[in-house]
């Protein structure tokens, strides 16, 4: 009897949790609705999913490129992560005003504040183009299956934007077995609504972030806005609020342990299907670089940030960025290992191939080609991050690399007025660039990245340019010296950092003089030098890759044709439904699902960087004034909560909603005991971190004055 049980309890909790790995795709979401209901859900697929009346996808966009947001007023109002509204909160904040520091609330619409630069996208329709592809490529290979779908996807997306009216794009999905076209409509005046004081925001910096338990108010609010017909415009002081087809109701109900959840955003890229090569590859090369290169390059930023608080704000959006994947990459290295999803992987492949035997006998190579490609590539590999990661750091290497483009051009014997063109296009480019930097800073990245890919990278892929210039100019025991003597040279001389003096310079007249400019000859230098002997190397591999992934997935659909499979994630919508829950991350160590206020008090320290609050809050917090916000059973106030949905990168600033589809909080982040999670999902340790809705609420009405917000909202009591 108690066998029997056991065996039972194994069977249902695989099949219940399950569910809870994948990122599914809206339009098919009707193959996963029996799970979803067991689970709890409510609603209908149509709900969830519909291209004729409205539903959830209508009240959910891609934020400003890398992020999600949605509606949650029929007015346009949008709820998104803190850390996604960073760079454009940073962008209209000054010393003297800082919304980034300080918080803001706009109390009137007249008060909002327009963000040139920033759009959102609502997902109109998908429809399946396998067909239409995948026949136009046909056995094409490598940088011809490039370009064939790039001419068969002009020709799906051309027919169906509708003159213009909306945007598509179309993706490949399972390594290039299935295509799906996605029909956006862009809205570009978007407007700063409010959003907390920096330090409740991203409280816990960066040593709390990618970990449980978790204080972060991360939320900020924008509102998208139309023309009188409701549809998308460039900014204009006579546009209203976009009235949304859907928008979410928030719910101040609260979450129980075990409670459905479902959130539904835009996750960025998964490689799940990454064979134990690729994971070796990651371990041992790939992310130790990453990690070692932005280990310096952000203390030197933190230096200079630390000196001046406009360079600290200047740099504030890149330094979050950088470190925020900086601590990606260790935490992921460290569970890798932890978890050992290299043997896991071994494991997967040999079942793999013992299918295969039987299945596909032209697979039967399958895996030792993966492990040939992966050797062959093994000796770039380094290069091709620190060309990325180091060398291509500092802005002034990056302008310089502009020229790249005018060098080709004039080999090429282009007119003038191409190049004149060209220049033009580089000076604008400029502009970005430099927006934010500061010379000190970048010329301290430029010595001490550069020393690290002289170091670090194989010294027979060097350029010449280290020996002929660098150590034959500037060459001493010490090399560090050796790279400042060489940067200070370079930023002492180049016309680059004179705008004026650029400006005048850049075009086809003085392009010869520019070319001889000491910041754009290191900068060709070393890009020629990669891209002529080093990055076909790397593409043969990506296209190896390419052809044995979508072998591989390929077999695998068929291995699973029983079983939903979903695609790894690509920047397109999906949803992810779960529950919410506990976890125990190490022997007898348990992890609660929620936090509360009394939590946050705790971690609270007075002019600390990272764990300081406003006095205001604290006397909000110590007074427990936590108005209609409170948990209705222990009567204080939830902070944030954890589900097992299955998110990443892309996903921050997604709704969680319970199975009403009604907002409970705002999910922002990943734990760390889980941060293999890209590569595989851990149905032990995996969880998603959300602000809850009612910590939102209270920030919004008690810290920051906006009640008139909530009265725009659909609140569900
Ligand atoms: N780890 C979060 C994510 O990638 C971003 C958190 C931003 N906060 C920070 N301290 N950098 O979604």
């Amino acid at each position: 009897m108690k066998k029997i049980l056991f065996v039972l309890f194994l069977l249902s909790t695989q099949l219940n949790s399950r569910a809870d790995e994948g990122m599914w795709m809206p339009l098919l979401i009707g193959q996963n609705y029996e799970a979803m209901q067991r689970m709890g859900l409510k609603l209908t697929p149509e709900q969830i999913y519909s291209i004729n009346k409205s539903s959830l996808k209508d009240a959910i966009v891609q934020f400003g490129g890398g992020c999600t947001g949605e509606m949650i007023s029929s007015n346009g109002l949008l709820l998104t992560n803190h850390h996604c509204g960073y760079g454009s909160i940073a962008g209209l904040s000054t010393v003297n005003n800082n919304y980034l520091m300080n918080g803001f609330m706009a109390t009137t619409r007249e008060q909002e504040i327009p963000c040139p630069g920033l759009s959102v996208k609502f997902l109109v329709r998908i429809e399946d183009v396998t067909d239409k592809v995948s026949s136009f490529i046909g056995d094409a290979y490598g940088e011809d299956v490039e370009k064939r779908f790039e001419e068969v996807a002009k020709t799906i997306t051309k027919a169906s934007n509708e003159n213009g009216t909306y945007e598509s794009d179309v993706k490949s999905f399972y390594a290039g077995n299935k295509y799906f076209l996605f029909v956006y409509q862009r809205f570009t005046d978007i407007r700063f609504v409010g959003a907390p004081p920096e330090n409740l925001g991203k409280f816990g910096g960066d040593t709390d972030n990618w970990m449980w338990p978790r204080h972060t108010c991360d939320f900020s609010m924008f509102r998208v806005y139309s023309n009188n017909d409701n549809k998308p415009a460039a900014y204009s002081a006579n546009n209203r609020p976009y009235q949304p087809k859907h928008h979410l109701p928030v719910s101040l109900k609260g979450i129980q342990d075990n409670d459905y959840a479902m959130i539904m955003g835009y996750p960025g890229r998964t490689t799940r299907y990454l064979t134990s090569y690729g994971v070796d590859l990651a371990i041992n090369v790939s992310n130790p670089s990453v990690v070692k290169i932005r280990d310096k390059r952000l203390s030197i930023m933190r230096e200079e940030m630390e000196k001046d608080p406009a360079v600290d704000l200047a740099y504030s959006s890149s330094y979050a960025q950088i470190a925020n994947y900086w601590k990606y990459f260790i935490g992921q290295t460290e569970q890798l290992k932890n978890l050992n999803i290299l043997g896991a992987k071994k494991i997967e492949e040999d079942d793999f191939m013992e299918w295969a035997k039987s299945n596909d006998k032209s697979l039967k190579r399958l895996m030792s080609d993966y492990q040939k490609s992966y050797a062959d590539y093994q000796p770039y590999a380094k290069h091709a991050t620190y060309y990325r990661e180091a060398f291509a750091a500092p802005a002034l290497t990056k302008l310089g690399m502009s020229f790249e483009q005018v060098s080709k051009a004039l080999k090429a014997g282009e007119s003038k007025d191409s190049i004149d063109k060209l220049c033009k296009r580089i000076l604008n480019g400029r502009k970005s660039l430099f927006e934010n930097m500061n010379i000190d800073l970048d010329r301290k990245v430029f010595a001490s990245l550069n020393l690290m890919y002289y170091q670090d990278v194989p010294k027979s892929q060097h350029p010449d340019v280290f020996a002929n210039v660098v150590f034959a100019e500037y060459g001493s025991d010490d090399w560090q010296k050796t790279f400042d003597d060489y940067a200070n040279f370079v930023y002492e001389n180049t016309a680059l950092l004179d705008s004026a003096k650029f400006a005048s310079m850049c075009n086809s007249e003085s392009i010869d003089e520019l070319l001889k400019d000491p910041a754009v000859t290191y900068a060709l230098n070393v890009v020629r030098n990669y891209k002529d002997n080093y990055e076909p190397r790397i593409n043969a591999f990506n296209y190896d890759m390419f052809e044995l992934n979508r072998a591989y997935q390929g077999a695998l659909l068929k291995k699973n044709q029983n079983k939903l499979m979903y695609p790894d994630a690509n920047s397109t919508m999906r949803v992810s439904y779960g529950k919410v829950g506990s976890y125990a991350p190490k022997d007898a160590v348990f992890y609660n699902y929620y936090t509360t206020a009394e939590g946050l008090l705790d971690k609270y320290k007075a002019g600390d960087k990272e764990f300081d609050l406003q006095p205001k809050i604290v006397d909000l917090l110590r007074a427990k004034d936590y108005g209609d916000y409170a948990d209705r059973k222990s009567g204080t106030l939830v902070t944030c909560f954890i589900t097992n949905n299955d998110i990443t990168g892309g996903n921050s600033g997604s709704p969680v909603m319970n199975a009403n589809g009604e907002l409970i909080g705002c999910a922002f982040d990943g734990n760390w005991e889980a941060m293999s999670g890209d590569i595989a999902f851990d149905q032990r340790y995996k969880r998603t971190i959300c602000a809850d809705a009612r910590y939102i609420m209270w920030v919004v009405d008690k810290v920051l004055g906006g009640r008139a917000l909530l009265e725009e909202m659909t609140i569900r009591n």
